[in-house]
């Protein structure tokens, strides 16, 4: 067992768990944060995205130890004064979503991708997000939802 200092969506939050426990697991039944999804827990999904010192990583395959003291941004963490981010709000127009489960990996790894490249084409698009997998098969209008959050020129 471990003592851990969190760096969450800005706050400083102490956690005591095993260092080897994930990330992952340490967000959603520690902290709460179960905006973070378990889909397959090993690495093959994207559900459990989050971004960590400013890239988007695999939660489950994260050890918390590995975490400590690092800048961990959730999805409960992108909105700002009520208003959401442009990924965020641009998944709600384009209606991304059916059972909602990938959702916020999915969110979390286009903000990850338009930060760091915030006019890709169409083929960095599908290279960032190929290892975000939706059973709904709704990967046309989370397209389309990436492309309008681009397109609204805020920063993600
Ligand atoms: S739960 Fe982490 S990649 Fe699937
Ligand atoms: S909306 Fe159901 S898994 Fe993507």
């Amino acid at each position: 067992m471990g003592h851990y200092i969190l760096n969450v969506n800005g706050a400083q939050l102490s956690v005591d768990a095993p260092g080897e426990e994930s990330l992952l697991f340490v967000l959603r039944n520690h902290l709460d944060l179960t905006g973070t999804k378990y889909g397959c827990g090993e690495g093959q999904c994207g559900a459990c995205t989050v971004i960590l010192n400013g890239r988007a990583i695999r939660s489950c395959l994260i050890p918390v130890s590995a975490a400590a003291n690092l800048k961990i941004e959730t999805i409960e963490g992108l909105e700002r004064d009520g208003h959401l981010n442009s990924v965020q709000q641009a998944f709600l127009e384009e209606g991304a979503m059916q059972c909602g489960y990938c959702t916020s990996g999915m969110i979390m790894n286009a903000t990850s991708l338009l930060r760091h490249s915030p006019h890709p084409t169409d083929e960095q698009i599908l290279t960032a997000m190929n290892g975000n997998i939706c059973r709904c098969g709704t990967y046309p209008r989370i397209l389309a939802a990436i492309r309008r959050a681009e397109q609204s020129g805020e920063a993600a």
